[in-house]
């Protein structure tokens, strides 16, 4: 398990390796390919611009408690790579003359659960759901487009949320190590109750990116819980002496 401080290097180095985008090849967005996906992109990109405050907040009560320094700063950079996905993620919409929006039905209810609920477990556990749901997202927004734009940025927003996946779910063991074996089993099965819900959400509003990849729903269902398993199954391979981890990851739903 990499420590804040072994993160905040991974920021700092990742920001100086970017892929080259070929912006030059100007909107080719096919008629089709906007009543595919356009919409579905409009909402992602939404999704990406958060700010992080209340986010940042919960990072500093628990630097402070902790005496984790480094989670902050490390923090600040992830945000800043979510809103660079925003960013290129708006240009290309521009490119292709689609109009932004200014919010999203799934993104308030995530930000009212991130603040309802506020701490930084809550705001992590939220958020490693949409992390986890943007590998599948993205994976099928690059075979569904022919766009060279919009194929190079699902590739360098794929590289980056491997790594936040990592981070997260990295930072939820942390917070959840000490708790105990009856609770941290009730933890995982809201986590998977959330990650269920939004899998729900995502098939009927951004279904048709997933079809357009020519992938089922069933398709969708397997690869999200896969990911699922993946990442918190990678914490629990990482980190041994969590005994909790380790009982509690067997009933995954597939
Ligand atoms: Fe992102
Ligand atoms: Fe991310």
């Amino acid at each position: 398990m990499k420590t804040s401080t072994d993160w905040l290097r991974y920021f700092q180095d990742n920001s100086q390796h970017l892929l080259d985008i070929p912006w030059h090849t100007g909107g080719e967005l096919t008629a089709r390919e906007r009543r595919a996906i356009g919409r579905s992109v409009q909402e992602f990109q939404r999704g990406e611009s958060s700010e992080g405050k209340h986010f940042m907040r919960y990072a500093e009560r628990y630097a402070v408690a902790t005496g984790d320094r480094d989670y902050v700063p490390a923090l600040r950079l992830f945000i800043a790579e979510e809103q660079r996905h925003a960013r290129v993620l708006a240009r290309f919409l521009t490119l292709n003359g689609i109009p932004l929006v200014e919010t999203t039905f799934p993104d308030k209810v995530f930000r009212l659960l991130r603040h309802v609920l506020g701490t930084l477990e809550v705001s992590v556990a939220v958020l490693i759901t949409a992390e986890i749901i943007s590998q599948v997202y993205y994976a099928a927004l690059r075979t569904a487009t022919s766009s060279a734009i919009l194929r190079r940025l699902c590739d360098q927003i794929l590289r980056d949320e491997a790594a936040h996946v990592e981070f997260q779910t990295e930072q939820l063991a942390k917070l959840r190590a000490k708790r105990s074996r009856w609770l941290y089993g009730l933890t995982m099965t809201a986590q998977r109750g959330l990650f269920f819900g939004t899998c729900l959400v995502v098939w009927m509003v951004h279904g048709c990116v997933f079809r357009e990849a020519g992938q089922t729903l069933g398709d969708f269902w397997r690869s999200a819980w896969q990911h699922f398993g993946r990442a918190f199954t990678a914490v629990r391979t990482s980190n041994p002496s969590n005994a909790n981890a380790r009982q509690h990851l067997s009933g995954i739903p597939r």
